[in-house]
C-alpha cells in the first residue's frame, strides 16, 4: 500500500516555477516538510518492505555483516525488516517523530533489543565513531536534497564509521527517471517538484561517491506508481 502524499508527488503538474522561492530557502525547509508530510502520511510508503531493503537484510545476513547502519529510515518499512534478518540496526533520520513510530513498531514485534534510533542531519559528520559497522543500508536518502560535495562528504564519512570490509548498499534516483528535468531546477541536478527536492544522479557523480571504496554493483530498477526509476548501488570498504 502506498500512500496519499506519495501518489500526490508523483503525480503532480510539472511548471517552471511552482513556488518562487529561493533555492536555498527551499533546501533549508525540506526538513520541516518530510516532518510534517511523513506524520501527516504514516504509510507513506507503505508498510512492506522495499525490493532493495529485502535484497540488504539477506546480504548483509549472509555475509555475517550484522551491526547496520540505515540512513534516512523514514517510517521503517526497512529497519523492520533489516531487524527481522537477526541485525542489530541503527536507525537515522532527521525527523524525529517517524523514528519514534519505528521504536513503536519494534517493540510490538518484540524486535526493539536490537534497535537504536538517532535524529540527526547526514550534512553534519555522523556521530559515530570509526569501524564501529558492518554495513550501511540508505534507500532514498543520497537522492535527497543534498549537494554533490555533500554526498562526497557522506559517502567519505560511510567510509569511516564502516570497518574494512564492510558493505554498502544505497539507492537513489538517477537520470533516467522520468522526473528528471522537470520541475524547478536548482542546479547540480537538483530538482523541485511538488514541494520535495531530488538529486538525480548520473555515472560521474556515483563514481566519485565509490572513491576509497571498491564499487561492486549498479542495478536498475523500479518502484512506485511514476514509475521512479532508481539505482542500487553495492559499495565495499576494502
Ligand atoms: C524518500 S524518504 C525514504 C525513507 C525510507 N528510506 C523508505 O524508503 O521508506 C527519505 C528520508 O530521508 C530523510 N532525510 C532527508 N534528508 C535528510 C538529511 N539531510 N539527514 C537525515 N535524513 C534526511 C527524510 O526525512 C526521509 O525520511
Amino acid at each position: 500500500m502506498v500512500g496519499p502524499a506519495e501518489r500526490r508527488a508523483e503525480s503532480h503538474p510539472v511548471t517552471a516555477d511552482p513556488t518562487g522561492t529561493d533555492p536555498a530557502a527551499l533546501i533549508a525547509a525540506q526538513r520541516q516538510h518530510w516532518e510534517t508530510t511523513l506524520q501527516a502520511n504514516p504509510q507513506m510508503y507503505g508498510t512492506e518492505p522495499s525490493a532493495p531493503g529485502r535484497h540488504a537484510a539477506s546480504r548483509f545476513a549472509t555475509d555475517g555483516l550484522t551491526r547496520v547502519l540505515e540512513l534516512g529510515a523514514g517510517q521503517g518499512r526497512d529497519t523492520l525488516a533489516l531487524l527481522g534478518a537477526g541485525l542489530e540496526v541503527t536507525a537515522l533520520d532527521y525527523t524525529s517523530a517517524p523514528l519514534a513510530g519505528i521504536r513503536d513498531a519494534a517493540s510490538d514485534g518484540g524486535l526493539a533489543a536490537r534497535l537504536t534510533t538517532l535524529v540527526h542531519d547526514v550534512r553534519q559528520p555522523l556521530p559515530f565513531t570509526d569501524a564501529s559497522f558492518d554495513a550501511c543500508y540508505s534507500h532514498m536518502l543520497f537522492t535527497m536534497a543534498l549537494t554533490s560535495d555533500e554526498l562526497a562528504n557522506l559517502a567519505s564519512e560511510v567510509h569511516r564509521v564502516l570497518r574494512p570490509g564492510g558493505l554498502c548498499i544505497y539507492t537513489v534516483r538517477h537520470v533516467g527517471d522520468a522526473h528528471y528535468g522537470a520541475g524547478r531546477d536548482l542546479g547540480d541536478n537538483l530538482y523541485e517538484n511538488g514541494g520535495f527536492v531530488v538529486h538525480f544522479f548520473d555515472r560521474p557523480l556515483l563514481h566519485r561517491l565509490a572513491e576509497g571504496f571498491e564499487l561492486q554493483d549498479v542495478t536498475a530498477f523500479e518502484e512506485g506508481g511514476l514509475p521512479r526509476r532508481l539505482w542500487r548501488i553495492t559499495m565495499r570498504r576494502p
